[in-house]
């Protein structure tokens, strides 16, 4: 290009490393529905990573404290000693983990804990197994990190789990990391003890892979799903595994921007030395706040958890009564991951076949105006997810739109 001619129009070469991570799926999704709205059409997005409720009061009210006391400067690379006392506090009461100050690690939000961590770890052509379908996140984290996601179709006959023999196939010599999220984005399924088990016994026949769980969802579960991190599990597994956790989810705190873990002190030093070049130290503000949110009161979460788990039925019982839709009933999260395998190769009034579950979920926002995520996004076809953090007004409208929009389909 001749700059001279165009001094405003310089081509922009990007990184080799961010090649091949595209926009995500759901982020275009929500634009078009953004869109669609400001056009003024009635849409209903149920994409929304994120719960309707607000933050609790003690916990905005401990972040006021925070700045008339001046917690406003930078803080401790990563994470006050107070929070972590708060988050080691919280791995022994509620996971019955022991970690030491110097084995937790803070950061803005999970997602900066995750990208640490590969940051931290991985060479270049380094193997990260990550059971699909999987949170977008994982696979394009992992790349921009130069390693390689290694996904592993997940069966719905197996609740959409990994399964033992499936990770015994999947290890290389290149394994560096397995990645359990449970409960599950997008899915919402769930791993109880008896289900990691055998994938625990997997990994101590393998000392050089290590385990990081993504235990974001571990609040948000239903009909006495008992909860448990693989550390608990298998203890000889402590000091190979990363056990990620944070504010977000369970507190309605995704914008104060606060996640963290525990894990062996080797990688959370790494973890700091990223973490020190790119935001020096997790929001001074957000720190207080989180102490507060750990520390304070929690009987609240069963509360929310059961208005989650009224609006997980109305959904299910709503989709599993429309022809050609198949939805499991997850363990937890605030998600649905229904099959929309009966639909394919039906053609929409406009003559248009339904190929892919793309195609379906570009003809509900098309003609009902309901946006959802195909399972494509997420890496497992053909499957659709609705989260269903939203009233229950707005998802007995959605579930009514999308039943008459299948009922059209010949
Ligand atoms: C499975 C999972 N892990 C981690 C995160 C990131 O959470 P945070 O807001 O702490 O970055 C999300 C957010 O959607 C998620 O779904």
């Amino acid at each position: 290009m001749d700059l001279e001619a165009n001094p405003d129009q310089a081509d922009f070469r990007a990184a080799s490393r961010i090649c091949s991570v595209g926009v995500s799926k759901i982020l275009q999704i929500g634009a078009r529905a953004a869109a669609m709205k400001r056009e003024g059409l009635p849409v209903i997005v149920l994409g929304a990573g994120e719960p309707d409720f607000d933050t609790p009061d003690n916990v905005k009210e401990a972040a006021k404290a925070a700045i008339d006391h001046g917690a406003t400067k930078y803080t401790a690379l990563d994470g006050t000693a107070e929070l972590k006392r708060a988050v080691a506090e919280k791995f022994r009461r509620e996971n019955g983990v022991d970690y030491a100050p110097d084995e937790i690690t803070v950061s803005a939000g999970a997602k900066q804990v995750l990208f640490n961590a590969f940051m931290a770890s991985l060479d270049p052509g380094d193997e990260v197994i990550i059971p699909t379908p999987y949170w977008t996140s994982y696979s394009d984290i992992v790349e921009i990190c130069g390693g390689v996601p290694v996904l592993i179709p997940c069966d719905a006959q197996a609740g959409l789990r990994l399964g033992a023999e499936q990770l015994e196939k999947a290890i290389t010599p290149k394994t560096r990391w397995v990645l359990l999220n449970s409960p599950s984005n997008p899915s919402g399924a769930a791993y109880a003890e008896a289900d990691y088990r055998p994938l625990l016994d997997v990994l101590l026949r393998h000392p050089s892979v290590w385990l990081m769980v993504d235990d974001m969802y571990e609040h948000i579960v239903y009909d006495g799903f008992r909860f448990v991190t693989p550390v608990a599990i298998e203890p000889r597994l402590k000091s190979r595994t990363l056990t990620i956790n944070g504010v977000s989810k369970a507190y309605a705190m995704t914008g104060w921007r606060i996640g963290y873990a525990g894990g062996p002190k080797a990688l959370i030093k790494a973890m700091a030395v990223i973490q020190s070049q790119s935001t020096s130290c997790p929001c001074s503000v957000s720190q207080a706040a989180a102490v507060e949110a750990l520390t304070g009161p929690q009987e609240f979460l069963v509360a929310r958890q059961d208005s989650f788990r009224r609006r997980r039925d109305l959904v299910v019982s709503g989709l599993n009564a429309i022809d050609g839709i198949d939805c499991r009933t997850p363990e937890g999260a605030f998600y649905t991951f229904a099959s929309c395998g009966g639909l394919i190769g039906r053609t929409t009034p406009s003559g248009k076949r339904i190929e892919s579950d793309s195609d379906f979920t570009d003809y509900l926002l098309e003609t009902v105006h309901v946006a959802v995520v195909p399972g494509s996004a997420f890496g497992l076809s053909p499957y659709f997810r609705i989260s269903y953090a939203t009233s229950a007004a707005e998802l007995e409208e959605a579930l009514t739109r999308i039943s008459s929009a299948c009922d059209r389909l010949v």
